[in-house]
């Protein structure tokens, strides 16, 4: 069985059983000791898409952190958000955080309440899946919606961007912002703005705000973008 690890690579805590492992998180200058958290995950060392802290998924945790101030008494959906780490991030520092992944992934859902228990965070854990219309989503009215690493599979591009514009368009205002690693050049979110009516407010590269220890761990050209409606397009 491999290592715990943590942001920057090391060894942590023993593993918890046969198939998982706890990694550790930390966000701030820990010489400014008042002013940083950390938060635990459980992965899984099965190959499986929510059961794993993706580079994309601390990135963004990392934004949101770094923009924490935003994120105080806001309510905050995270779509496919496996692990969640960016939810838990915005949860701590105080939004209203619902965390969502695939209803038929029960398993992903299950460990997204045990690393909740775990940080001794209370987030609210729901069953969306892209592009399916429960009694639920009609409910939920979030002002940021995050999602890390949900670009990558393009056949499942329009089911999650008919939820992102339904959420978008529940909420105005609202923005989706996602972390994602790019592969076609800015090919691919003009063409998703396009086709979904919506506009990118901010484009940045995500290691140009990830402190040097944590971007040494990771690698890719992984990108952040901030999506609104493309209001001019409204009428
Ligand atoms: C690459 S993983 C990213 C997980 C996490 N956000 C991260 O970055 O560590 C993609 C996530 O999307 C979820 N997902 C895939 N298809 C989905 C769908 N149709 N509806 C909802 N969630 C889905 C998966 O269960 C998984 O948690």
């Amino acid at each position: 069985m491999e290592a715990n690890h943590s942001d920057d690579g090391s060894p942590q805590t023993p593993a918890t059983g046969n198939m998982t492992t706890v990694s550790h998180h930390y966000f701030g200058d820990s010489n400014a000791s008042d002013d940083t958290i950390s938060i635990t995950v459980i992965e899984s060392m099965k190959e499986d898409y929510g059961l794993f802290v993706w580079p994309c998924s601390v990135i963004l945790a990392e934004y949101v952190w770094q923009q924490r101030s935003r994120f105080a008494g806001i309510s905050v959906v995270e779509l496919g958000a496996g692990t969640s780490l960016p939810g838990l991030v915005a949860a701590k520092v105080g939004a209203d955080v619902i965390l969502t992944d695939d209803s038929d992934r029960l398993e992903v859902l299950d460990n997204m309440r045990r690393v909740c228990d775990l940080n001794n965070i209370n987030c609210e854990v729901m069953g969306l899946t892209w592009g399916v219309w429960d009694e639920s989503i009609f409910y939920l009215q979030p002002q940021v919606i995050l999602g890390a690493d949900v670009l990558y599979d393009s056949s499942a591009f329009d089911n999650l961007f008919a939820t992102v514009k339904f959420l978008l368009e529940k909420s105005p205002g609202s923005v989706f912002i996602t972390s994602y690693h790019n592969r076609s050049g800015h090919r691919l979110i003009d063409f998703l703005m396009v086709k979904w009516g919506l506009k990118c407010e901010k484009l940045i590269d995500g290691f140009s705000f990830l402190p040097s220890w944590k971007a040494s761990g990771l690698s890719g050209n992984i990108q952040l973008v901030e999506i609104g409606l493309n209001d001019a397009r409204k009428n």
